[in-house]
């Protein structure tokens, strides 16, 4: 446990590297401040033993210079210690975020369906932000007080040794209840940033969700949910406060004994002539001053011990493994002719086998349906295209190739995705248009549009293709998203096209026009096409029929029709709906 989080605070210190310059500028800045603390303890016994006890006038007049310049130069010092390190934890803390941002991109779907959404950004924002004050901040608060104790312990020993260690007896005694209590905080943070993912979880549904929430007048029931998150949150929050309150009264008693112990002995030595009332005095205040770098370094542990906490629920997810990467020995491939081929895949979610022993050829340029009752698989069968998730068994090949041994890059600029999912950025639909090929230019973009039947609603908005989508732009159809999903897929003009219930969302009228429309844009390109309506797919070449995860039939229409089976049943049922 431990070393885990030595191991931890090493990994914080590795981003601090890149802004050593700032550290050591801000650990100047300390040594700065520490001087000066270290002079007021010293200077005591020339003010007492020479002015008080001496007498001497004029040096009574150097004392307000003294007082004042000694400020300035504290100031300055501190100016400059704070500014560079918080600048210098700031910029760690944006290299952690953009670590981790580009890290969750790279993780695969499995990992998105076991962790929420709202988790996921509680790490990015929360957790991150917990560790704000990280690795190099609180190192130059040790290191600080760490000279500073140093310096007022050299100067208490220089003062009177004997009675030095007096007041050094009670240090060893404080180090146990500072480390529990450094424990405890660890805990009660980790726990504590859990709930807060709780919470933004909870945000972040009810928010995407506020129409279901509205529809079915469940504010109330939302508002218990996240109230009880919030309390979850305090308390565990309340604990880690606790602790920390607690370390300071801690020390502060403990260091009682050794300050009464320093002057009952000390006033001894003085009425017995031993040392004077100077060096007395130049010792209580370096003694009372010690203490004040030991209670802080406690809770610098402690800030250390909630920065560790957070630190590890980053860690973990910078340490997950994406399980769908390019292999070492990964291919470019290049604009494939579009030969499909599923050989013997067998796969599964978990245990339940979700596809077993699928074998499917789709050659260039045809067009392959895929029916079959929901849960049958289709969805499923068509996302290991994209490397979604592997299958456990068999292969998948495009053009010969096993899409394992190819970039992930150079995969995906052969598939164009469209699925039931109308997925659009906040921003205008030109750019939401142009996102499945960035370098398009307007004039592709319009084509596209027209060629998904977009680009007539589009031109009818009071922004045509500058129009935004989203928060205080247009509102769309279901059918208009779908087109422009659609018009995203023409543009990326990739030789293999998966289409998901593409137009579920479509009303009959609109589907006949986009149908003409993806017609267009299947003809020489090898499409998978999953439809509910079957008189969408009527035309396939080869009508593949999915049931439990087996391939059950295979055939065009005609085929299945005059064979009776799953299809034809399935065939009558819509028959018969319309
Ligand atoms: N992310 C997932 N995790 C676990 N099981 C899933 C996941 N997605 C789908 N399934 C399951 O896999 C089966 C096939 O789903 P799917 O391929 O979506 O079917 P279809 O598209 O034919 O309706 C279903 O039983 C479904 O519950
Ligand atoms: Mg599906």
């Amino acid at each position: 446990m431990k070393s885990k989080s030595f191991n931890t605070y090493k990994r914080l210190l590795i981003y601090s590297k890149p802004y050593t310059g700032r550290i050591i500028l801000a650990l100047v800045g300390s040594l700065g401040v520490v001087g000066v603390d270290v002079a007021t303890a010293q200077l005591m016994k020339p003010l007492v033993d020479k002015i008080v006890i001496g007498k001497s006038y004029t040096l009574v007049n150097f004392v307000p210079f003294i007082i004042v310049g000694m400020a300035i130069f504290k100031g300055v010092s501190r100016y400059i210690q704070e500014f560079f390190i918080k600048t210098a934890g700031q910029m760690i803390v944006q290299d952690v975020r953009n670590d981790l941002y580009s890290h969750s991109m790279g993780l695969s779907m499995r990992y998105y369906v076991r962790n929420s959404t709202g988790n996921m950004m509680s790490r990015i924002l929360n957790d991150v932000g917990v560790m704000q004050r990280s690795a190099a901040d609180v190192l130059v608060d040790a290191v600080r007080e760490t000279f500073t104790l140093v310096g007022l312990t050299a100067s208490a020993f220089y003062s009177d040794w004997r009675l030095a260690c007096v007041a050094f007896l009670v240090l060893p005694l404080a180090l146990g209840p500072a480390s529990l209590i450094g424990r405890k905080i660890k805990e009660y943070t980790q726990r504590s940033q859990a709930t807060m993912g709780n919470l933004t979880a909870v945000l972040q549904e009810s928010f995407s969700g506020v129409k279901v929430i509205k529809a079915f007048g469940t504010e109330a029931y939302e508002t218990l949910r996240f109230r009880a998150e919030n309390l979850a949150f305090y308390r565990f929050i309340r604990k880690t406060l606790k602790y920390d309150a607690a370390s300071a009264p801690v020390i502060e008693i403990l260091a009682s004994l050794g300050i009464a112990g320093v002057f009952w002995y000390g006033l001894h030595r003085v009425i017995s002539g031993a040392i004077t009332q100077g060096e007395l005095f130049a010792f209580a205040a370096s003694v009372l001053m010690m203490y004040t770098p030991v209670k802080r370094l406690i809770k610098v542990n402690n800030q250390v011990q909630r920065s560790i906490g957070a630190a590890e629920r980053v860690f973990e997810v910078l340490d997950e493994i994406p399980d769908i990467n390019d292999s070492p020995s990964a291919r470019e491939m290049h604009r494939v002719q579009g030969r499909v081929e599923f050989d013997k895949v067998s796969f599964a979610y978990d245990e339940e086998p979700v596809l077993q022993d699928v074998s499917l050829t789709a050659a260039p340029g045809e067009v392959v349906a895929l029916v079959g009752p929901s849960g049958a698989g289709k969805s499923t069968l068509v996302g290991l295209l994209s490397r979604f998730y592997d299958p456990q068994a068999g292969t998948i090949l495009i053009d010969g190739e096993d899409i394992r041994q190819v970039t992930l890059e150079s995969l995906k600029k052969n598939l164009a995705l469209v699925d039931q999912e109308t997925f659009l950025f906040h921003d205008s639909i030109r750019e939401n248009i142009r996102y499945s090929r960035q370098g398009a230019t307007d004039a592709e973009v319009e084509e596209a549009a027209r060629l998904a039947y977009a680009d007539e609603f589009i031109r009818l908005l009071p922004g045509g293709f500058e129009s935004s989508i989203g928060d205080r732009g247009v509102r769309l159809s279901g059918g208009q998203r779908q087109r422009i999903c659609i018009a995203r897929a023409i543009l990326r003009d990739a030789p293999i096209l998966i289409l998901d219930e593409a137009t579920s969302a479509l009303d009959t009228e609109s589907e006949a026009m986009v149908q003409d429309a993806l017609a267009n844009l299947m003809r020489n390109r090898t499409t998978f096409v999953i439809a509910h309506r079957l008189s969408t797919i009527m035309h396939a070449d080869k009508i593949v029929v999915l049931e439990g995860g087996r391939i059950v039939d295979v055939g065009t229409h005609q085929e299945l029709i005059g064979r009776s089976g799953l299809y034809k049943k399935l065939y009558d049922m819509q028959f018969r709906d319309e």
